[in-house]
């Protein structure tokens, strides 16, 4: 089985937690593509979504799930499902690859059940083999790699994208993430950066993984 049926394998599993009436949280990128697919499945039992992205909006309302609503208007939510570059045991996450993990970010810290829907290639042992996005506000650039210099990382501009919020993504190359806390506070703190893509203070709460074997559950 290739890739992309692990992804689907996982997408699909995560209906077994949506619970009729409930508004659902939706990520970003190719995994989360199908699991708007799957959604669309059972539009007529959910309450509405709110949506990570302009893409992944574009994606639902083609998909016929139109009852996009306001991130603004909820202070919480039952649950959110999306998927992550890379993923530790501890539940601690790399994000940012689609460029969406400022509103990522915020979905997870209001959910109360964040999902975590993947291919068995994103489980690793320790962070940073994937780049670490980093969005930040286009004159904090040269600042804040000079920062991520100083604790042993290779920043670079992502070329051609500007994110849904105007900004620009630093992605951090040949960072060992051994403590992954204490980089995502560090980067939190830096001026101009906007959302670092470690999701390590709030982590997910299940992992559904596709595998040769089917779909593998782990929960915290
Ligand atoms: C988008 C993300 C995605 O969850 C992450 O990049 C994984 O994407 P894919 O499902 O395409 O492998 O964080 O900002």
């Amino acid at each position: 089985m290739n890739l992309n049926e692990y992804k689907k394998q996982a997408a699909w599993a995560a209906l077994n937690y949506i619970s009729p009436g409930t508004v659902i949280g939706v990520g970003t990128g190719s995994t989360v593509f199908h699991f708007i697919e799957a959604l669309s499945t059972i539009k007529h039992l959910i309450s509405g979504v709110v949506s990570s992205s302009d893409s992944s909006t574009i994606l639902l309302k083609s998909k016929g799930i139109n009852n996009i609503l306001n991130l603004n208007t909820f202070n919480s939510l039952e649950i959110y499902i999306d998927s992550a570059d890379e993923i530790n045991s501890s539940m601690q996450m790399i994000k940012g690859g689609g460029a969406a993990l400022t509103k990522e970010k915020i979905i997870a810290a209001i959910a109360k059940k964040f999902i975590c829907i993947i291919d068995e290639t994103k489980k690793v042992n320790i962070l940073g083999s994937f780049p670490l996005p980093i969005e930040v506000i286009p004159a904090a650039s040269s600042f804040i790699s000079n920062e991520v210099i100083k604790i042993g990382g290779k920043p670079r501009i992502r070329k051609n994208v500007i994110t849904d919020n105007g900004n620009i993504i630093l992605d951090v190359h040949n960072l060992c993430i051994h403590d992954p806390v204490l980089i995502e506070k560090k980067i939190n703190l830096l001026p101009g950066v906007v959302t670092v893509g470690l999701f390590a203070l709030r982590g997910a709460d299940v992992i559904l993984m596709g595998t040769n074997n089917g779909v593998k559950i782990i929960e915290k």
